[in-house]
């Protein structure tokens, strides 16, 4: 959720600093500092809003210096405000730091350190670690030590840097829970919670794990486990470039992330078909492929719009590999005691590989011995690096809160996984040369949805004044449901609910009337007879209806305000077609209303506090 930079070297490190915090701006934004050592003092400038207001007030102070630390804060204890706002110091400003992460033991710790004479001057929780690293400081331990020896006393979480201005040459960095790496350049070096923050210095990092603590020199660092043993890490390469994280001329990374689809979508096939064997082949699963042959049950955990991909995956494994499957919230499934066993396969889809109760659930299953596959998009990312085995879906950096390109992404690798399981289990050859055959045409397919922008924005000029939204589905547009109305909400504001079409029936049919937009997602399917009667129940009561629909279906015309047609495809990859006029419809609404699409309110990229 915030954002953690930090430079050691020769170079001013206050330009490096704002750069580095617009990349992660879309973490969470709602305020911003950074903090400074120059000549022996600590300078520390912060303030509420956007990073822009932090660059126009530290431009101000002509600030230059060689080491210092930046972070953009997502609240979570203190309102948004400049006090709140990191780094947080102690008493006479010699330690400050930056965190990401909730100290659960704040009040206690608070309390002690406030009987020993600590006065604090934030509400946060991430003060406490300043003034317990100062205690320990006055108990004579050096810099390193002190820090150590005050982690070991929380409870919690963190990705955490700090700076002391009597060891000007080093910053030290810890984690757990909370992302971290350390960015290693040539007489330089950086930390960040997320590489995009330093690519454009540097593209080998060291990722920490959890448990670990780093002392980062400008030449030279060093890793050691919190309990003092020590770590040998190893330096990888980075493969994403800026290029891949930068606007590409379009005015909103969610815009550019729905219109890149057919590239990511090919991205996350690539190499990974077998038209003729009408099958698929992923390198990831290969260890434990025989075992899934063989389970009792597939459970698939996940938060918001990846919890969405795991509901449509719930269809595609019932229908063709027939066995069990289950779909949760991780936040559920972790607090509640779940029976898992060895028999039992859990997947973990996370875009960011880093969703706190995500990665929980999955520390979780590993305890209990069920076989934990991740299904993430950042390459190195915590969840992808604790399973036992998984599939990168290979979509490309998100930026955009609102989840889009890593969505249809999580859609085609999980029907990639289906159909390698169905082969291996009993799918004949001729229905998995179908399944194949449809996968490898679904990049086209989507960039002739996408050629249907103008006509969707049209339909959002007529619907941005709605306050309410219904969206129905059956079957595997069901989750699609789901999925349109939280893109909707989480971008416009504007109230969704996405429901199973025949539940409409039992409850929503109340609230239509000539004020309610109704989007159907109707495609020709086994259910398309039955959801027409939806569609005549809503008609008749005055809803206005928007239809998601197979090109070719005149029918519908004459029911329907506004239909988008879509191509054909098999049933289980309809959901990757009719989500995309779902995501633009959202995106222009919220352009319309004059919204900020990339960093809706209250929302972060990267949920990593539960
Ligand atoms: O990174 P993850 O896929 O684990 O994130 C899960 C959710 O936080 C995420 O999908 C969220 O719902 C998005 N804002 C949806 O657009």
């Amino acid at each position: 959720m915030c954002g953690i930079i930090g430079y050691i070297g020769n170079k001013n490190c206050v330009p490096l600093l704002i750069e580095g915090l617009k990349r992660l701006e879309y973490r969470g934004y709602d305020s911003a500092g950074i903090g400074v050592i120059k000549d022996g003092q600590s300078i520390i400038v912060k303030n509420k809003g956007k990073v822009s207001e932090l660059q126009a007030k530290v431009e101000q102070l002509d600030l230059e210096a060689n080491i210092g630390l930046g972070h953009t804060r997502w609240a979570t204890h203190g309102i948004p405000n400049e006090i709140n706002a990191h780094p947080h110091q102690n008493s006479d400003g010699t330690i400050f730091l930056i965190h990401n992460g909730i100290i659960e033991n704040y009040k206690p710790l608070k309390k002690i350190l406030s009987q020993e004479g600590y006065k604090f001057s934030s509400e946060t929780d991430t003060e406490v670690i300043a003034h317990l690293i100062d205690s320990f400081l006055k108990k004579g331990f050096d810099f390193f030590k002190a820090t150590r020896l005050a982690l070991l006393e929380i409870e919690g979480t963190y990705g955490l840097a700090v700076l002391y201005t009597r060891e000007p040459d080093k910053i030290i960095v810890a984690r757990k829970g909370s992302p971290i790496i350390l960015g290693i350049g040539n007489n330089e070096n950086f930390v960040a919670s997320d590489v995009s923050a330093v690519l454009a210095h540097t593209k080998n990092v060291i990722y920490l794990e959890d448990g670990e603590i780093a002392l980062l020199k400008k030449d030279d660092y060093l890793v050691r486990t919190i309990t003092d043993d020590e770590v040998i890490k190893e330096v990888q390469e980075i493969s994403m470039t800026l290029d891949e994280i930068d606007k590409g001329g379009y005015p909103h990374f969610m815009l550019k992330e729905i219109m890149e689809q057919p590239e990511s979508l090919r991205n996350s096939i690539r190499g990974r078909l077998l038209l003729e064997e009408g099958t698929a082949k992923l390198g990831g699963l290969d260890n434990i492929i025989d075992d899934l042959l063989d389970v009792d049950r597939f459970i698939i955990t996940a938060c918001g719009t990846s919890w969405h991909a795991g509901l449509v995956a719930e269809y595609m494994f019932e229908q063709f590999i027939r066995i069990p499957t289950e779909v949760e919230y991780a936040s559920e499934f972790r607090y509640r005691n779940p029976v898992i066993n060895k028999r039992d396969a859990v997947f973990f889809i996370s875009q960011s590989g880093e969703t706190a109760d995500t990665l929980a659930a999955l520390r979780e299953t590993k305890l209990r011995g069920g076989i934990a596959i991740g299904i993430c998009n950042v390459v190195g990312s915590s969840i992808a690096r604790e399973s036992d085995s998984g599939v990168y879906i290979h979509a490309g950096p998100e930026i955009g809160v609102a989840s889009t390109k890593a969505f249809t992404s999580q859609l085609i690798v999980l029907a990639l996984i289906t159909l390698l399981i169905a082969r291996r289990k009993n799918l004949s050859l001729e229905n998995g040369r179908e399944i194949a055959k449809a996968i490898s045409r679904i990049p086209d397919q989507v960039a002739e949805i996408l050629k249907l922008n103008d006509k969707i924005e049209e339909i959002a000029e007529k619907f941005k004044d709605a306050k309410n939204f219904l969206y129905l589905g059956r079957g595997y547009n069901f989750p699609v449901a789901l999925e349109g109305a939280l893109k909707l909400k989480e971008i416009s504001y504007i109230h969704a609910e996405g429901y199973p079409a025949a539940e409409m029936k039992h409850g929503p049919i109340a609230l239509i009337d000539e004020n309610m937009p109704v989007v159907f997602i109707a495609p020709k399917d086994a259910t398309y007879d039955k959801i027409i009667s939806n569609i005549q129940e809503v008609k008749a009561r005055g809803g206005r209806i928007i239809a998601i629909a197979s090109e070719g279906d005149e029918e519908i015309k004459d029911l329907v305000e506004y239909v988008i047609y879509i191509p054909h495809t098999i049933a289980m990859l309809k959901p990757i077609l009719t989500v995309i006029p779902l995501q633009l419809l959202a995106y222009h609404i919220a352009v319309k209303k004059g919204l900020n699409v990339d960093q809706p309110r209250n929302l972060a990229k990267s949920v990593t506090v539960e």
